[in-house]
């Protein structure tokens, strides 16, 4: 039994629908648990959403749920997705789960009794998309890298994690341990930032500005940075720190990130797990980007690619198959329908598909699908290293797959299903079929190929699972039990002769790109989510939201508030408003203009402002856009 395995995803913010960059890591870390299974030991698979901090109430407000409402209904989503994609995770950890949340504080407080939390104030440039401070020379023409924006001075007083002071300490581990962030382009990327000094983490948000969070357990004013307690998922899941799952698999746990968070898990997490006395992780396994067509996948190019669309029409496996095969783990790839379809065509199709029901339909038709008794002196002359050339395949694969280079595992499987082709055409079995003083020899070398077949068949089990099983059932075998086991795929000539084979099947019909479908993938993504119709109310609940037409008396910016705008209303009686406009309408352009309001909200105060009303807009990618009247009415007039 080998030792026990322990991998996690990231879990996903769960602001967007799952796509295929979250599909690709998700299949990644299926492809990993499942070999390792192939070598009998225990695996444990997580993954989950991350559902705290601001990004994820800003979604919410823009789908008009509550943040509550909208990540339940989000996370389902992924939690859906899965089962259709085989993905044979053990767990599913959502940070808002109590028993998450309740690890959260035990390590905030046992780091800051340690003395490694302090309260300062601090001024710095704010991401909100990020959710972070960004330094100087983080800011690339001063917008923040990833978001293109620039961010806002706040200034603020929060509590800091010390990770200074771990600084030597992280290098040194990094050092001697070459494998722990791989492959070694990442642990450069690491090295390299850690050549400056680390600034100490931000890892609070006041409650003023951020209340959907969890509450630090020394200070009830603020709520903890969602990366401190995203991180600390990979331990709570395990029921850190007396569980059982903990003691088994912590010791030996992996992570797999892409290249985005390459810094919170390499340079954070180490140091967060230091701090709190828990073992560092084993090892950091960081991908590459999938690119759409050569550009970034994003909402606003409208080139998201959904798992779940591509499945449907090509099919699982393929699906799967050709995302662990095209793209080299740690590079970026580029994903096109087209090379989707190549790559279904050429090697599913044309090389293992017709390699199967080459083989299959000789055994049905010189010998009516038995499975035949072998001649060892037939064997020896018809051997031709096919079961050396299997070994080989074996060991190749099994060394590639342990070091995370699945494309190259797979492209041993590959070069023995073309030696196997070879092997076909070099024996020709048609040849000795017909002649009866060469049955034994025409018997050895279909039972060669029933063998090497039973050989692939395990091999790509843990890309393709249900073309594996489905192989061995043509193969007479149980596809079960654990046929994937390493010890028994090694294991030459083990289907028993006389089995009777059953009809054979097309593995992988050859396909053609869908152009239609590709043309309706190239159109803006829908909502996060669809339109959600809330719960039915009665005409009297509707009543009781007073709708006003108000004419805009007065505009102006609110000073360090890029999007607000303080605008006074005439409703027969004068009211200040705060409205989310600014970065649709100046003030010049909305003063007289009527706007209809809810008249009756609870008043509220919005960057020291107080709001007494909230204007009526609808709300998409664009942002915001005014309803109006289609003419002009008296200030005051009530809506029905
Ligand atoms: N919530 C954080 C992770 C916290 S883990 C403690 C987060 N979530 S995310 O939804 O943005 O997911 C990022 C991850 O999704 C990437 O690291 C990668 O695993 C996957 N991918 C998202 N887009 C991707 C591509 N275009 N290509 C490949 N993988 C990508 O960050």
């Amino acid at each position: 039994m080998s030792a026990p395995f322990y991998i996690t995803t990231p879990i996903y913010y769960v602001n967007a629908r799952p796509h295929l960059g979250h599909a690709y890591t998700t299949i990644v870390a299926d492809v990993a648990t499942r070999f390792h299974t192939m070598g009998g030991g225990d695996a444990y698979f997580l993954t989950g959403t991350d559902e705290h901090g601001d990004k994820v109430v800003r979604a919410a407000q823009k789908e008009n749920l509550s943040p509550r409402v909208y990540v339940d209904t989000i996370s389902q989503l992924f939690r859906d997705l899965w089962p259709e994609l085989n993905i044979s995770n053990s767990d599913f950890i959502r940070t808002t789960d109590p028993a998450h949340m309740a690890v959260v504080e035990m390590v905030l407080q046992r780091i800051y009794d340690a003395g490694d939390i302090y309260f300062a104030e601090y001024e710095g440039m704010y991401c909100f998309g990020c959710e972070r401070f960004y330094t100087e020379r983080e800011l690339v023409d001063g917008k923040c890298p990833d978001h293109e924006t620039e961010p806002e001075v706040i200034r603020e007083s929060n509590y800091f994690f010390k990770m200074s002071r771990y600084q030597d300490w992280l290098i040194d581990h990094i050092r001697q341990n070459p494998e722990f962030i791989r492959p070694k382009r990442y642990m450069n990327e690491a090295l390299a930032f850690l050549k400056e000094p680390l600034e100490d983490l931000c890892i609070s948000r006041p409650k003023a500005r951020l209340k959907w969070g969890i509450t630090l357990p020394f200070d009830h004013n603020y709520v903890t940075y969602v990366w401190f307690d995203a991180l600390l998922n990979y331990v709570s899941a395990l029921g850190y720190p007396d569980g059982d799952l903990f003691k088994t698999f912590w010791p030996v746990a992996q992570h797999i990130v892409a290249k985005d968070i390459l810094k919170p898990h390499g340079i954070y997490w180490p140091i967060m797990l230091k701090a709190a006395g828990i073992p560092i992780y084993q090892h950091l396994n960081v991908h590459g980007y999938w690119n759409v067509e050569q550009s970034k996948m994003s909402k606003s190019l409208g080139n998201v690619v959904e798992p779940l669309e591509l499945k449907n029409v090509y099919g699982l496996d393929a699906f799967r198959f050709f995302l662990i095969r095209d793209m080299s783990f740690g590079l970026d790839s580029s994903f096109s329908e087209d090379s989707l379809v190549q790559r279904i065509n050429s090697d599913l199709a044309n090389d293992l598909g017709n390699l199967f029901s080459r083989v299959l339909s000789m055994v049905h038709k010189y010998l009516d699908g038995i499975v035949p008794r072998v001649d060892p002196p037939a064997e020896q002359e018809c051997g031709f290293g096919l079961e050396s050339d299997a070994d080989s395949a074996i060991d190749a694969f099994e060394d590639y797959m342990a070091s995370f280079q699945f494309h190259n595992a797979l492209q041993a499987i590959w070069k023995f299903i073309g030696q196997m082709n070879k092997y076909v055409d070099v024996t020709a079995p048609w040849e000795l079929a017909k002649k009866k003083s060469t049955r034994k020899q025409l018997e050895a070398v279909l039972s060669n190929l029933l063998e090497g077949l039973r050989v692939i068949s395990g091999l790509i089990y843990p890309v393709m699972p249900d073309t594996a099983a489905s192989m061995q059932k043509h193969l007479g075998l149980d596809c079960t039990g654990r046929f994937y086991l390493l010890e028994r795929i090694r294991t030459w000539k083990s289907i028993p002769p006389g089995t009777q084979l059953p009809k054979s099947v097309v593995l992988f019909p050859r396909v053609e790109p869908d152009e239609n479908r590709k043309a309706s993938a190239a159109r803006p993504e829908a909502d996060a989510i669809n339109p959600v119709i809330k719960d039915e109310i009665t005409i009297e609940e509707f009543a009781k939201i007073d709708l006003r037409v108000a004419t805009v008396v007065k505009a102006e910016a609110i000073p360090r508030a890029k999007k607000l705008l303080k605008l006074e209303v005439d409703l027969g009686q004068k009211r200040v408003i705060v409205a989310g406009i600014a970065e649709k309408y100046t003030p010049e352009e909305l003063v007289g203009k009527q706007v209809i309001i809810v008249a009756n909200l609870k008043p509220t105060k919005l960057m020291g402002v107080v709001s007494s009303g909230m204007l009526i807009a609808a709300v998409d990618d664009e942002g915001p856009t005014l309803a109006i009247l289609d003419k002009p009415v008296e200030p005051g007039t009530t809506l029905s």
